[in-house]
């Protein structure tokens, strides 16, 4: 629902419902499609939002308009006392839903916590269902615990989705095994189109994996689905397997870019705000909380920088101007 005296309405006329926080930019995991491979460069601790500070930044943006809010990272589980947080959050009347996206490595032994605190639902993240290929596109062996730790979310009632990064020539032959997983389980899969948000440098068009060419395939197997009502502001474009068991859905940034309906705009664990994927460097809120300014002058920052969001990927690619590593995932939390 839409905040009825929302302010977070910019100059293409958009407007901002939903934060996505990124409570870290550290990871247990080294994602091909999103951190370096080496020499990462962390941010300082000290130039870390506290929770205190977060607290406040999100009252200020709910008062704005906010009503919906998804932690992420880096991974957000590896913030000591994520359910702290959570808690706190909770408490803000205006957000009517809480979410979190995590690589799902910790899930199994903080699904409970997380619940209890008043998470509701959880997006993971699940490239591969092949052991011997997590490895190489996750950086690190996990699958069991992984797929333990969705299970254990489920069981708790957090809702679960689960979301496949495509890529070309990586796990792109998986896409019937991952339709068959959302048949078995119920759990939506939604495959994404790859970004170029990469630490590796490694993003081409040619690895990108439509949802044009995703749904050909499954044709091309026998099987068809059926596009869901679907609400333009989210990212996902939903369908249902034709038997009426399991759902998919498809994040076409690349193919169907849907910058026009976005409602989103970030927080980054270093204070930034970002309105946009692909802004850089954002608004500098930390420096406006540790210098003792009002709610009123974060306030009005922050609707300045509303008012200017970016078009968004829209017009990367209209100009050809997408290349790899155009922002790091890891530091701004998807
Ligand atoms: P819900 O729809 O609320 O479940 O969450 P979500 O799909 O918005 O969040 P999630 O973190 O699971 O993100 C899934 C994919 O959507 C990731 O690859 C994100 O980077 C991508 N995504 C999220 N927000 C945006 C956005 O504003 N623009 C684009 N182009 N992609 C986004
Ligand atoms: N392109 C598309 N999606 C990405 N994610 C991380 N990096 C990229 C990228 N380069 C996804 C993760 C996670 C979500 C936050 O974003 O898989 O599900
Ligand atoms: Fe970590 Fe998520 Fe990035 Fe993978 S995509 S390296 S799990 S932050």
């Amino acid at each position: 629902m839409t905040h009825l005296n929302n302010k977070l309405i910019d100059r293409f006329g958009r407007t901002a419902k939903k934060l996505r926080i990124s409570v870290t930019d550290r990871c247990n995991m080294r994602c091909i499609y999103c951190m370096p491979v080496n020499n990462v460069d962390w941010f300082e601790q000290e130039n870390i939002l506290n929770f205190h500070e977060i607290i406040r930044v999100v009252r200020i943006l709910a008062d704005l308009g906010i009503v919906k809010v998804r932690l992420t990272g880096g991974e957000p589980l590896v913030r000591p006392n994520l359910p702290s947080l959570i808690k706190l959050i909770s408490r803000i009347h205006q957000i009517e839903h809480m979410g979190m996206t995590t690589n799902g490595i910790g899930l199994q032994t903080n699904a409970a916590r997380l619940k209890d605190a008043g998470l509701q639902s959880v997006n993971v993240s699940l490239d591969t269902l092949k052991e011997s290929r997590f490895k190489a596109i996750n950086g690190v062996d996990g699958l069991d615990k992984v797929l333990q730790g969705i299970q254990v979310a489920n069981d708790v009632g957090l809702s679960v989705k689960l979301n496949v990064v495509v890529i070309r020539g990586w796990n792109d032959d998986e896409i019937i095994e991952f339709t068959e997983l959302s048949r078995k389980t119920n759990f939506t899969v939604r495959f994404i189109e790859f970004m170029p948000l990469d630490g590796t440098s490694m993003w081409n068009n040619h690895l990108v994996v439509t949802k044009a060419e995703i749904i050909k395939k499954l044709a091309s197997e026998g099987i068809d689905i059926s596009p869901l009502y679907n609400d333009y502001s989210e990212p996902a474009r939903l369908f249902t397997l034709n038997d009426d068991r399991g759902r998919l859905g498809f994040i076409p940034s690349i193919s169907e870019p849907f910058c026009t309906n976005c409602d989103r705009i970030r927080l980054t664990s270093d204070g930034r705000l970002l309105t946009c994927l692909y802004e850089k460097p954002g608004t500098d809120l930390k420096g406006l909380l540790r210098n003792g300014k009002t709610d009123e002058v974060i306030k009005s920052s922050i609707l300045d920088s509303i008012k200017y969001k970016p078009e968004g990927i829209i017009r990367l690619i209209r100009t050809e101007s997408l290349r790899a590593r155009m922002n790091l995932m890891h530091r701004i939390g998807g």
